[in-house]
C-alpha cells in the first residue's frame, strides 16, 4: 500500500459505502494510519490508497503517541454554519498549499471500526480534515474548492505533477486507467 499522488485516477473515485468490516479491513486501516504518520499528515482517505471504500483516518496531533486516532467509516456531514477560510494541503499533492473556504461547523454521523454508529458536532481544525477527507471520498479534491485565482496560482504544480504521473506511466510503474478500474470493482465487490 502506498499514497497515490494527483491526478491518479482513484481520486476522482465516487467510493460506495462500506457493507462489511472483517480483519483485511482493519489492518487496511492500520497501514493508512502508519502511511499517514509517515507522511506526517493529520488525515487518509481510502481514495489517496488507492481503495474504493468510504472510510478514511484522522488524527489531528499526526503522532501515534499523542492524539486520538479516529476512523470513519461511511461518514455524513451535515447541518453547515458559518464559514472560515484557512490553508489546506494533501498528502496527494505534497508541497502544494491554498486557502480553502468552507464550513465553519458540520455535524458528521460515521461508523467507527467496530460498527459502532457516532455522532458528533465538529469545529475548528477537525470539522475542516473531516470535510477534506469527506471530499475524497466523493472525489473532490481541495484544489477544486480554490477561488478563480487560487487555482491559476497552483496551475503550475498541477502541471509538474502532470508530468510526473505521465512519465510514471509511460515507465510502467503505474497501471493503466483500465487496470485501475478492474481493481476498485474488485475491491467493491468484497466491500460494498
Ligand atoms: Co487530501
Amino acid at each position: 500500500m502506498h499514497i497515490v499522488n494527483y491526478p491518479h485516477p482513484t481520486l476522482r473515485h465516487k467510493s460506495k459505502a462500506i457493507r462489511r468490516v472483517d480483519a483485511e479491513l482493519k489492518k487496511i486501516v492500520r497501514q493508512m494510519f502508519e502511511l499517514m504518520y509517515e507522511a506526517n499528515g493529520l488525515g487518509l482517505a481510502a481514495n489517496q490508497v488507492d481503495l474504493p471504500l468510504r472510510m478514511f483516518v484522522v488524527n489531528l496531533e499526526s503522532d501515534p503517541a499523542q492524539g486520538d486516532e479516529m476512523v470513519f467509516i461511511n461518514p455524513v456531514v451535515s447541518m453547515p454554519k458559518g464559514t472560515e477560510e484557512a490553508e489546506e494541503g494533501c498528502l496527494s499533492l505534497p508541497g502544494l498549499y491554498g486557502q480553502v473556504t468552507r464550513p465553519e461547523r458540520i455535524n458528521v454521523t460515521s461508523y467507527s471500526i467496530n460498527g459502532d454508529e457516532f455522532v458528533a458536532e465538529l469545529d475548528g481544525l477537525l470539522a475542516r480534515v473531516v470535510q477534506h477527507e469527506t471530499d475524497h471520498l466523493d472525489g473532490i479534491l481541495f484544489t477544486d474548492r480554490l477561488t478563480e485565482t487560487g487555482k491559476l496560482q497552483v496551475r503550475p504544480e498541477m502541471e509538474k505533477f502532470e508530468r510526473e504521473f505521465a512519465y510514471d506511466r509511460e515507465h510502467g510503474t503505474i497501471p493503466s486507467d483500465k487496470e485501475v478500474a478492474r481493481r476498485l470493482v474488485e475491491m467493491e465487490q468484497r466491500y460494498c
